[in-house]
């Protein structure tokens, strides 16, 4: 794992994005997987930036996002669908049609993730998967338990994940308990892999993924296994990790 370790979160938003625009500039119609969640909402100002600088040119990428809430509509303004197109795909020159998320609303879950895997293997797999970190080690909506998981799941939400989650719903009870998310397996699948992290509070288990062993009970510590792995993160999220 290529780690770079950056002063502050608006560092770790323009290296990520510049990564990111990379791969498009090398590629420019390229899959890449995208993330939610507070950390990559910098990112993605950045590539807006970039875009509106005429530097990188959307028109022909496709995306693929990591994971959706069961349950939750379009329109409703938590909802995953929701949140990329407010923090980019509205301001950049992407084809809505070439973008991907689990649908949320789709009730059978075997239908919901079967239909996700197949939509996976039509754009011929993610060439520069986006991830950011949970508290407790996830990746994509994974959350620790005894075995990988291997395609797109349905799971259900770990306690702490719908505590962390609940700063953006108006109450803990409007927080989905479920979701749909790549699995571990679809993950590694990437080519390459691009994990942001920031924030003391994330201190613990970014030690945990740089320097502890590989288990399901810390889904992101299966990262070390894939060969093209860059971690960006800040001095605090790096500040337990004995390579300070
Ligand atoms: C979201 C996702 C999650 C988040 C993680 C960190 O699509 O896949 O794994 O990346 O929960 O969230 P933040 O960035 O809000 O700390």
């Amino acid at each position: 794992m290529k780690i770079i370790k950056v002063k502050n979160y608006d560092e770790l938003s323009k290296k990520a994005a510049n990564i990111i625009a990379s791969q498009i500039i090398s590629n420019n119609s390229c899959t890449l997987g995208l993330a939610t969640g507070s950390t990559p909402i910098g990112t993605y100002k950045e590539l807006v930036k970039l875009y509106n600088e005429n530097i990188i040119d959307f028109s022909n990428v496709k995306t693929a996002n990591l994971d959706e809430y069961k349950g939750l509509t379009k329109d409703n303004d938590q909802s995953y669908y929701y949140f990329m197109h407010q923090n980019l795909f509205n301001h950049v020159n992407i084809n809505k049609n070439n973008t991907y998320i689990p649908d949320g609303t789709i009730e059978n879950p075997d239908t919901a993730c079967k239909s996700y895997e197949e939509i996976l293997k039509k754009l011929g797999g993610v060439d520069l998967q986006l991830l950011g970190l949970g508290h407790n080690g996830h990746i994509g909506f994974n959350e620790p338990r005894d075995t990988f998981s291997l395609e797109t799941n349905c799971v259900e939400l770990a306690e702490s994940t719908i505590k962390a989650n609940a700063r953006f719903f108006e109450s803990i009870d409007d927080v989905p308990t479920k979701a749909y998310t790549m699995g571990i397996g679809t993950i590694m699948k990437a080519k390459k892999i691009l994990i942001i992290v920031n924030g003391i509070d994330k201190a613990d288990i970014v030690q945990k993924l740089v320097e502890g062993v590989v288990t399901p009970n810390v889904p992101a510590s299966v990262l070390k296994f894939h060969q093209d792995v860059t971690l960006i993160a800040d001095e605090e999220a790096l500040s337990k990790c004995t390579l300070n």
